[in-house]
């Protein structure tokens, strides 16, 4: 296989466009979802329009045993990750103590605790062979805590802290990590997460552009990208550090009500 990428929720969104313009670039791919349907017709489509090689393994990553799993079958059937791309994640809206206790839980265990298993079962083999890139979907929500989504926006800013303190520990290998933030994006995220009805949604960056910023991002070994924002986002994002606490939290959660 060729410079094979390994990309987590690869069945929609995202991970479904970092697949196409991976292929695109000849690269051999293996796709991890859920979703058996719509990784078998990428893997068809990407096969037959790129001529590569694609795996797919269906997995429930919110599952304790499933990175583990993931990695034997890699190591089994010969596969050398060259990218792993650790795109999987979801959201979910409401005030914390009236969700579902296990909906966050799930969402801990799929945007914090797979991404760091997966990471922590393939970075040794990169760290040996001194190549290698991992590219970590978080998201412009791990700039700020978020009232109405508290879990998301904290599963990512540990996404975006743990990528960041890798990379630095990898500072004298060839071996990189990229942390994607991507601001609001069209994809199936913004109805799984029950964000759709929110002014947050109102403009969206399409998956392609901010797949391929990642990917691009990747490439180069950049440490941060972020993508997708519009200017008056951009300006947000800028004042965050320099905002009084309260007026911030009061601007998130009146950005995340329902219209
Ligand atoms: N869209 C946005 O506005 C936005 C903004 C910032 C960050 N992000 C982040 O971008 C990443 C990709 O999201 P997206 O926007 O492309 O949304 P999406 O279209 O909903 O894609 C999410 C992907 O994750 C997979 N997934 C969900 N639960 C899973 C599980 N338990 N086990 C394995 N795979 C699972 C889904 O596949 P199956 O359902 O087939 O399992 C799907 O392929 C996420 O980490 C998200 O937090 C998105």
């Amino acid at each position: 296989m060729k410079h094979t990428a390994l990309i987590t929720g690869a069945s929609s969104g995202i991970g479904k466009e970092l697949a196409k313009i991976h292929a695109e670039r000849g690269g051999d791919l293996v796709l991890v979802a859920r979703r058996a349907d719509q990784l078998n017709q990428l893997k068809q489509a990407l096969e037959q329009q790129y001529g590569v090689t694609v795996e797919v393994i269906v997995k429930d990553l919110t599952k304790p045993l499933a990175p583990k799993e993931i990695y034997d079958e890699i190591l089994q059937k010969n596969i050398q990750i060259e990218y792993l791309i650790n795109n999987a994640g979801f959201g979910g809206r409401g005030k914390f103590h009236e969700r579902a206790w296990e909906q966050d839980l799930a969402m801990i265990n799929l945007n914090v605790v797979a991404l760091t298993a997966l990471t922590r079962l393939f970075l040794p083999d990169f760290v040996k062979r001194n190549s290698g890139r991992i590219l970590n979907t978080s998201s412009t929500a791990s700039f700020m805590p978020g009232p109405l989504q508290a879990v998301y926006y904290a599963s990512k800013s540990y996404v975006t802290f743990f990528s960041n303190a890798i990379a630095e520990e990898l500072y004298d290998t060839n071996v990189t990590v990229t942390n994607l933030m991507p601001g609001a994006t069209e994809s199936e995220f913004a109805k799984t997460s029950g964000m759709d009805k929110t002014g947050l949604f109102d403009k969206t960056a399409s998956a392609y552009s901010v797949a391929l910023d990642g990917y691009n991002g990747m490439l180069k070994g950049k440490l941060d990208v972020v993508s997708g924002l519009t200017g008056s986002q951009k300006v947000m994002m800028a004042a965050i550090p320099f905002m009084p606490k309260k007026m911030l939290l009061k601007q998130v959660r009146q950005m995340q009500e329902v219209n």
